[in-house]
């Protein structure tokens, strides 16, 4: 990686700020040796930052782009996700995945483990766990999400924009964009790493996994996301927009990353929805 942020050619840059809210030294240090795959560039402000990967077409797979504060961010199933500008660590890494995105079922699920092994290695992973399908929760409550996205290509159709959102400190969400209580690192008394560091050891897990996922897709990750799944072998609800509501006891993931849950009916497969957790029986 570069000392000083790249600028892809054929980007409108101009009215984009570059930001020094990041220290890209100790982003390199976390990387540590896959330094020479990534390239982060820190703005001030943009729309989303997986908008600008997705439609930055030249942007090459490596590249992440990290914002202070978004004023667009995309959330799942459409809801959109405020970001504050001190409060967030907000990023999008754009890579290309050696595998067809008809196998990518389970990539979301990949990243939130990704996260779960970065929070590790910095000694911050206490209480942390994971609810599908890509919800990262600290005690039970939400601390960020992951947002997987194609980056449809007249050239290519293997690449993706992975975005991380984290909320690292308590000048908190409005909320009103998510539909459960809301966790950040700092006000359940975890000491922050540098930001910096932090993004770049997310960055080296991420990129690790990614490895992982492109050679063997999602089964070989299942035992470890039932690990740290916050819901396996609970009772749990699963909401629809346009269809009732599932109960029942999640049984599990398959190998490609769907829910298994056990219901009145028998065990059945969910690929999409929202789960619900009765909050103490987790
Ligand atoms: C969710 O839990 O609904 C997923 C939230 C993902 C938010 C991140 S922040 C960086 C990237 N840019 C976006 O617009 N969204 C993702």
């Amino acid at each position: 990686m570069p000392t000083s942020a790249t600028r892809p050619p054929s980007v409108p840059w101009n009215d984009l700020e570059e930001g020094h809210f990041i220290d890209l030294d100790q982003v390199r240090q976390g990387l540590g040796s896959v330094a020479p795959r990534v390239d982060v560039l820190p703005l001030i402000q943009v729309d989303s930052t997986n908008q600008r990967l997705l439609e930055w077409d030249t942007v090459p797979s490596g590249f992440c782009l990290v914002a202070q504060s978004q004023t667009a961010g995309r959330g799942r199933q459409g809801r959109s996700w405020h970001s504050d500008a001190l409060g967030s660590l907000t990023f999008s890494l754009k890579w290309a995945i050696s595998r067809p995105p008809s196998q990518w079922s389970g990539l979301a699920l990949a990243v939130s483990l990704a996260v779960i092994r970065a929070f590790t290695l910095r000694g911050m992973a206490q209480g942390i766990g994971v609810k599908w399908p890509n919800d990262i929760l600290r005690h039970g409550k939400k601390l960020g999400g992951v947002l997987v996205e194609t980056a449809h290509s007249p050239l290519r159709d293997d690449l993706a924009v992975i975005g991380i959102g984290l909320n690292l400190q308590p000048s908190l969400p409005t909320a009103s964009n998510i539909s459960q209580p809301i966790s950040t690192l700092s006000d359940q008394g975890i000491s922050l790493p540098e930001r910096s560091l932090l993004l770049g050891t997310l960055l080296h897990e991420l990129v690790r996994m990614l490895d992982e996922f492109s050679r063997d897709g999602f089964a070989p990750l299942i035992t470890e996301w039932h690990e740290h799944c916050v819901h396996l072998h609970h009772p749990i609800e699963l909401h629809f927009p346009a269809q009732p509501t599932i109960q029942g006891i999640c049984a599990g993931l398959t190998p490609q990353g769907a829910l298994i849950v056990k219901t009145s009916a028998g065990e059945q497969v969910f690929h999409g929805g929202e789960i619900s957790l009765r909050m103490e029986s987790v």
